[in-house]
Parts: structure tokens; sequence; C-alpha cells
């Protein structure tokens, strides 16, 4: 990754009659970096990569992909990226090399130069030996790979992905992040969307769309140290219920919730909160056997963010 952004988004929006489907987002995405667009089911994700590949138009702001202006020159945008859409869409009685000869048609690339790259894109999506198979006869794993592959036969600086793991096994999900990464290791840049938390720690950043709104952004790790201001620690008691049901009635404490013979808590002040914590169990009979300050997780951040931007709208 380096400094060089390839997509720039200001104030972009889009309405469906009266409805606001992406309201004055703003990002950018650097050169080579893997970046993540998280969000529920009709947060805006398709609708803002449909607006950043040209297909669909913008209504207001500006969207520079790979140094054009995607509104101005549509055309020169398509031929630098490649698009992967949430239903895959491969030819099913096609095989495998006639899906990825077509699409290289589709691209514009001269036929030595298709078949030179069929077989470098083989190799990526590891689908050496089934060129001859019908897209059809594939499991639903290895149609991700070859709609990875019909998406970068020619190539591409920049690739978008809309939801390409929703609908495969986990083993899959794992295997074709590991194409990301190799093809990220060449130098290309990765725009992906998914609703899989735990696939947001495979970004180098990522941003969290809510309701057509962007209500976070950043790495992983900074939006785990910085998105919640209270601290949460981690409560290991004997007595987890008593425990529990204590920490419950303090108005000072928020969020307490329990996890096996664990509790979580969220607090201001971590060095007072032990100090009370330890007096009032003591003085109820109830043995504390640790307690930990913890960073929250991605699914606590989110559901923090969401719910904060849920109770400022209403
Ligand atoms: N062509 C369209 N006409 C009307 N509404 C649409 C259209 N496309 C998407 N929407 C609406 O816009 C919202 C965002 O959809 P979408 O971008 O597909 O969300 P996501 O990909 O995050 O699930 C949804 O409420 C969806 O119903
Ligand atoms: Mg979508």
């Amino acid at each position: 990754m380096n400094n060089e952004s390839a997509i720039t988004v200001r104030n972009l929006s889009k309405k469906f009659g009266s409805f606001i489907a992406v309201d004055d987002i703003s990002f950018d995405v650097m050169k080579g970096e893997i970046f993540g667009f998280l969000g529920a089911n009709g947060a805006g994700k398709s609708t803002t990569i449909r607006m950043l590949i040209g297909v669909l138009s913008i209504d207001k702001g500006e969207v520079i992909v790979g140094g054009y202006d995607v509104g101005r020159k549509p055309d020169t945008v398509k031929g630098i990226i490649g698009y992967m859409s949430q239903k895959f869409s491969l030819y099913t009685d096609l095989t495998v090399e006639e899906n990825l000869h077509f699409y290289g048609r589709t691209y514009g690339l001269e036929k030595e130069e298709i078949s030179k790259r069929i077989s470098q894109v083989l190799a990526t999506i590891k689908l050496n030996g089934r060129e001859k198979a019908k897209a059809e006869e594939l499991s639903g794993g290895l149609k991700q790979r070859l709609a990875l592959g019909c998406s970068i036969i020619h190539k591409p600086e920049i690739i978008f992905l809309d939801e390409p793991t929703s609908g495969v096994d986990p083993i899959s999900r794992r295997n074709f992040w590991e194409l990301i990464n190799n093809l990220v290791e060449d130098g290309t840049t990765v725009l992906v969307t998914t609703h899989f938390l735990e696939e947001a720690e495979y970004c180098n950043r990522i941003m969290l769309m809510h309701s057509g709104k962007l209500i976070a952004q950043g790495t992983p790790k900074h939006l785990k140290q910085n998105s919640i201001r209270n601290t949460i620690l981690d409560i290991e008691s004997n007595k987890i219920v008593e425990a529990m049901e204590l920490l419950q009635r303090q108005d000072w404490i928020s969020d307490v919730s329990i996890f096996g013979r664990h509790i979580h808590i969220s607090i201001d002040d971590e060095e007072k909160a032990k100090e009370r914590i330890y007096k009032l169990c003591q003085s109820s009979n109830i043995e504390i056997i640790n307690i930990r300050k913890i960073m929250p997780s991605l699914e606590d951040v989110f559901i923090h963010l969401v719910e904060e931007k849920n109770s400022h709208a209403s």
C-alpha cells in the first residue's frame, strides 16, 4: 500500500425517487490496499459500487477512479477496473475456459492475448485442469473463483468485489481471501464488500455504512481502539449470576453482559471502577477471580456505532 489514491469519492449521493440510498459519502482508497466496505443489507454498498464503476448515474458528488473522473470518462475507467457482482454472472452452460474467453472479448482483448491471459488467470484462481468443465458443474467455491478470474482477465489495476464470499462455505471463503491477498501482492487495489465482520480483519482499512451514510472508517485496529469512549472490563467471578445482578444495579456501569463465566461491563474510569467493584463484591460475599481491561471486538464497535446513530436519529 502507498499514499497514492486509487479511488477518490467526494460527497457522493444517490436517490431513487425520494428515497436516499447513498447520502453524501466521501472516502479514499489507496493504491495497493484492501479496502473493506461493511454494512447490513440495504445499507447502500452495491449502489455505491455501481456508481464507482460507472453503470449507475451519479446524482451528486465526484468519483475519481485510477485518475479518471467516472462521470466524464466511463469507458476509460471500464478498461482499468474489474467487477465481480453480487450474483456471479457466469455463463453456466459455457466451460471455464469459454467463460474467461468471453469476458476477455468483452474487455476488448485480442485472441492471442486472451489465450496467454487464460493460462495466467487459471493459475491465479487455482483452476488449472478444470478448463473444460462447464461452469454449472463447479461447486459454489469454484464458481466464485471463476467469477473472480473473469473479472481480472484484462489485468485491471483496481477490482470491485461485491459480497464475493456470501453463499460459499467457510473454507472456500478463506481460500478466496488468499487469492485476494495474492492479487494485492501483485499491486492490485481491491475494494470488497462483505457482511461478515471477521472478514473485516483481512482488510487494511474498512468503512461502515448504515442507511446510506458512512458512519465510521479506519483500520480495524483504529476503530477498535477509538470508537468506544468507555473502557470495557472483563470480570471473572465464582458467583457469576450474583455478580451480574449486583453490577446491573450500579448506575455508573453500563452495558452489563454475560459471556460464559465472564461479565463485560462498560465504565468511565478503569482504576476507580476496579476499586469500587472489588469493595462491592467483597461486602456481598462474591469472590472476584480477575478483572481486566479488554479491547472491544469489531462486533462491539459496530453495534455501538449503529445504536449510537439510531439513538441520534430518533
Ligand atoms: N434501482 C433501485 N430502485 C429503487 N431502490 C433501490 C434500487 N437499488 C437499490 N435500491 C434501494 O437502495 C437501498 C440500498 O440498496 P443496496 O445498495 O443494494 O444495499 P446493499 O448492497 O448495502 O445491501 C435499498 O433500500 C434498496 O432497496
Ligand atoms: Mg449489495
